[in-house]
C-alpha cells in the first residue's frame, strides 16, 4: 500500500494553494520553520509489536464506555509500519521540520531498567528517514502514553515518576541525540493533569483536584530534572518543554466570573509557566501544591531552556462555578459571533498573539514554536486525490498571520507547526474528529493530502527553509 512517488507533485501544490478565501496572506521571515506535529498513540497503531508494553491509553480506550465511538489506538494510522510513506509527504510538500512523540512503554515496557532496543528502533529509523529526506527532527518525550506498569504505582500522583522520567529521557537521548536537535520532556502538561487526573474523561481517568495537585506538581518536576541532566550530558541540544497556551476570559461581566477567570489560568497556564521560568506557583495556587512541594523542588523545577513549545487552539471564556472541578471554573459561553471548529472550540487567531505576546512580557519572551496549531472539521470525502478543506486552510492562514503580527511586535517566535500531519485518534473523541492535513481512510489507511496541505506547504516555500 505505497504511496506513489508522484502523490504530491509539485504543481498540483501551487495549484491548491489559493486560498480559499480573500485576504492577506502571511509572509514569515526567512528561516522560520514550517512543520507538521503527531504523538505516538494518536497515530502510530502497532500496540503489541517489537516488545512494545501497555500504556495507559490502551487501558483506557479499552474500557467500554470511555471513547465516544467506542474505537483505540490498536491501529490508528498504522504510522508504525507506514512512516515512510508519510515522511515522503512531507518531504515533497517541502516542510522543513516534523515534530513527533517518543512511546514510552515502546523504550521501557514496564516504565523502567533497559531499553527494549527493537521499539528505540522504530525512531532510529523514523530519524534516518527524516533527516535523508531534508525533514528536521524534533521529538517529544512524552504525549500522555505512560507506561500503565508505572500507573499501577500511582503513575505522576506518584513523586517517583521524577527518576523514573529522567532515566527514560537520558534512554531516549542517549540513541537519538546525535541526529535529534530539538527535543521537548512533556507535551501539555495542564491538559493532561486537568483531563487525565482531574475531570478523568482521559487516561489515567483518575479523578479530583488532588490527583490533579500532584500530578501537575511532579510533571514540572520531572521536567526540570530531565532538562538539568540532559543538559550535563548534552550540552548542544535543544532542550525544552511544550505547553497548552491560552488568554482566559471571564465569560460575563460578572465580578465572581472575573476571579474565577484568575483561578482558572492559574491552573491551565500559570501553574506550567511561572515554576518553569519563575520558581514558584502563581500566589493563587501556592497553598495548593504546598503538600505536595519539597525542599528544592521550586529550585528545580526553574531552569533555562532553549524554548517554550506553544500549543494554542482559542481562548478559554470562562464561569464561576462551585461545582467545577478546575479551581471552581468552567467554560462558558463564546462572544456572541464566534465561530467555531467541529470541537465547538472558538476561533481567535489574536489570541495567538496574546500568549506570545505575555511570554515576551512575563517571562523573559524565550525563543518559541507555536508546536501545535490547528483544527477538526467535518471534511467531505477525498476526491479526484484530493480533499477540498477550505475552513482548515483559512483557519491555518489566520493564525499564521498571527504569528507575523507575533514576530513584528518583538517576540521570538521561531516556527509553526500544524496540529496534525495526519487524522488520527483524537482521544475521548476517538476518530469522529480529524485534524489532519492529510485525510486518512480508517478502513483502507490510505493517505490523501488535502487542500490545506498544500495550502501550508505552498506558504512554507515562499520562506526558505530554516531550522
Ligand atoms: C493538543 C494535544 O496535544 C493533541 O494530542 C490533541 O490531539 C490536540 N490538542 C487536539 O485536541
Amino acid at each position: 500500500a505505497g504511496l506513489a512517488a508522484s502523490a504530491l507533485p509539485r504543481d498540483l501544490v501551487l495549484a491548491q494553494a489559493a486560498p480559499a478565501a480573500p485576504g492577506p496572506e502571511p509572509k514569515l521571515p526567512a528561516g522560520f520553520t514550517f512543520g507538521a506535529s503527531t504523538s505516538s498513540y494518536q497515530i502510530e497503531g502497532a500496540v503489541n509489536e517489537d516488545g512494545r508494553g501497555p500504556s495507559v491509553w490502551d487501558t483506557f480506550s479499552h474500557t467500554p464506555g470511555r471513547i465516544k465511538d467506542g474505537s483505540n489506538g490498536d491501529i490508528a494510522c498504522d504510522h508504525y509500519r507506514r512512516f515512510a510513506e508519510d515522511v515522503e509527504l512531507m518531504a515533497q510538500a517541502g516542510l522543513g521540520s516534523y515534530r513527533f512523540s517518543v512511546a514510552w512503554p515502546r523504550v521501557q515496557p514496564t516504565g523502567a531498567g533497559a531499553p527494549n532496543v527493537p521499539g528505540l528502533d522504530f525512531y532510529d529509523r523514523l530519524v534516518d528517514r527524516l533527516l535523508a529526506r531534508g525533514v528536521k527532527p524534533f521529538a517529544c518525550l512524552y504525549h500522555w502514553d505512560l507506561p500503565q506498569a508505572l500507573q499501577d504505582k500511582g503513575g505522576w500522583t506518584n513523586r517517583d515518576i521524577v527518576p523514573r522520567f529522567t532515566e527514560y529521557a537520558q534512554l531516549v537521548v542517549a540513541r537519538l541525540g546525535d541526529r535529534v536537535p530539538r527535543w521537548a520532556m512533556l507535551n501539555e502538561p495542564s491538559v493532561h493533569a486537568i483531563f487525565g487526573h482531574a475531570f478523568g474523561n482521559h487516561a489515567p481517568g483518575l479523578t479530583g483536584w488532588k490527583n490533579y495537585l500532584a500530578a501537575q506538581h511532579h510533571m514540572n518536576l520531572a521536567q526540570g530534572t530531565a532538562i538539568r541532566t540532559l543538559r550535563a550530558a548534552h550540552p548542544r541540544l535543544g532542550l525544552g518543554t511544550v505547553f497548552s497556551l491560552q488568554p482566559v476570559l471571564p465569560a460575563t461581566g460578572k465580578p465572581e466570573d472575573a476571579q474565577a477567570a484568575v483561578r482558572f489560568d492559574a491552573a491551565w497556564n500559570g501553574n506550567n509557566l511561572d515554576p518553569l521560568f519563575h520558581g514558584r506557583y502563581p500566589q493563587i495556587s501556592a497553598a495548593d501544591f504546598a503538600p505536595w512541594i519539597r525542599d528544592g523542588d521550586l529550585e528545580a523545577i526553574k531552569v533555562p531552556v532553549d524554548f517554550l513549545g506553544v500549543n494554542y487552539y482559542g481562548r478559554a471564556h470562562v464561569v464561576d462555578d462551585p461545582n467545577g472541578v478546575i479551581a471552581g471554573a468552567g467554560w462558558g459561553p463564546h462572544p456572541p459571533g464566534t465561530r467555531t471548529t467541529a470541537m465547538g472550540w472558538p476561533i481567535e487567531p489574536h489570541g495567538l498573539v496574546e500568549v506570545l505576546a505575555r511570554l515576551r512580557d512575563d517571562y523573559g519572551n524565550p525563543a518559541s514554536f507555536v508546536t501545535e496549531n490547528g483544527a477538526a472539521y467535518d471534511d467531505p470525502a477525498p476526491k479526484r486525490g484530493t480533499v477540498d478543506d477550505p475552513a482548515r486552510t483559512a483557519f491555518i492562514r489566520e493564525h499564521l498571520i498571527a504569528c507575523q503580527q507575533a514576530i513584528a511586535e518583538g517576540c521570538a517566535l521561531k516556527g509553526y507547526y500544524v496540529w496534525s500531519l495526519l487524522d488520527n485518534f483524537e482521544w475521548a473523541e476517538g476518530y469522529s474528529r480529524r485534524f489532519g492535513v492529510i485525510h486518512v481512510d480508517f478502513a483502507t489507511l490510505q493517505r490523501t493530502p488535502k487542500a490545506s496541505f498544500a495550502y501550508l506547504a505552498a506558504v512554507a516555500r515562499g520562506a526558505p527553509a530554516g531550522g
